[in-house]
């Protein structure tokens, strides 16, 4: 009766990475009950979280090929595109997010285009574009922009306009620190630099008033959600980041986040299921609408009792 938070399974957004083949379901060894699906078993997998009631999926794409400009991330018949449009028309309530990236499409493994041996602002925002237009052309209800590249709000929110999809919404994520808690993410989906990191483009872990900045600017080029990511390391930002953000807050219980429950629960040193639950509603209470975690399907079953 008196509890201030309340945590929801229509707070979840479940990730899912998908790769090309059929009846695939390779689980992640740094990410234990978590799998590399292709859209046969991605499917299925979308018909249960739909199922436990959880509102919203974000794909990941390992896609058949890599080049320099991760030119397979715009292809038509691209992984991420084919997830879409299946995912859309077998369970259309189920909202479809995609994250709009490019480090699993380059052979470099940056989030860019690469120019004189680092990662190109401005060059990367017209390739963004595209990505995002041959997502929406698929179907995708909201993208997920995860590069950090300076004007990427305003250059996808434009690309959109232009073509009529004035209905897809942009979930920035806004605030991403370079963090060394993506470590299994970068395993699930191949995406670890070549060279260097990504702290070029993404911000320096000390940094909070910055985190306030991007919050604004992605705001001003017209977010419809704001994301802070990760969450657990970061309960100070979501909170401040909450105080000035008049949308939808989403916060991102990242893979390395993820991996060191499951870890310590495997080695029989932590309660699991405890520490999942405590560690969502420490996200909730400090601000989050929204989830992304790949707790997802545990904690809704956990919630519903079954
Ligand atoms: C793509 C991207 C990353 C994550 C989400 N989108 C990795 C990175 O920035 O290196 C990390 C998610 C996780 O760790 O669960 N840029």
């Amino acid at each position: 009766m008196v509890r201030e938070t309340h945590l929801s399974v229509k707070d979840f957004i479940a990730p899912l990475f998908v790769k090309p083949g059929h009846g695939t379901r390779d689980p992640i060894p740094s990410m234990p009950e978590q799998y590399q699906f292709s859209v046969d078993t991605l499917l299925m997998e979308v018909r249960e979280l739909s199922n436990l009631g959880i509102p919203a999926v974000i794909f990941f794409g390992l896609p058949d090929h890599k080049d320099p400009l991760g030119s397979r991330s715009w292809a038509e018949d691209g992984i991420v595109q084919q997830a879409i449009s299946e995912v859309k028309s077998a369970v259309p309530d189920m909202v479809v997010i995609t994250d709009l990236c490019f480090c699993e499409y380059t052979d470099h493994g940056h989030c860019g285009a690469i120019k004189d041996g680092d990662v190109d602002n401005d060059a990367t925002l017209e390739l963004l574009a595209r990505q995002a237009l041959s997502h929406a052309k698929a179907g995708v209800d909201l993208v997920a922009p995860s590069d950090m590249m300076d004007g990427r709000v305003a250059t996808i929110r434009k690309a959109l306009d232009e073509e009529g999809y004035h209905r897809i919404g942009i979930l920035s994520y806004a605030v991403k620190y370079a963090s060394a808690f993506y470590g299994p993410f970068r395993d699930a989906a191949d995406s670890a630099p070549q060279f260097g990191d990504r702290s070029s483009y993404q911000m320096d872990p000390a940094n909070a008033l910055e985190a306030l900045r991007e919050t604004e600017l992605d705001l001003a080029e017209g977010a419809d959600m704001i994301m802070v990511k990760p969450a657990l390391p970061y309960l100070d930002i979501i909170s401040r980041v909450r105080e000035i953000c008049p949308v939808p807050l989403a916060a991102y219980n990242v893979s390395g986040e993820y991996a060191m429950v499951k870890a310590a629960e495997l080695n029989g040193w932590m309660d699991g299921k405890r520490v999942m639950m405590e560690s969502l509603t420490s996200i909730k209470r400090a601000g989050a609408d929204l989830i992304l975690t790949y707790f997802a399907k545990d904690a809704a079953r956990l919630l519903a009792g079954t």
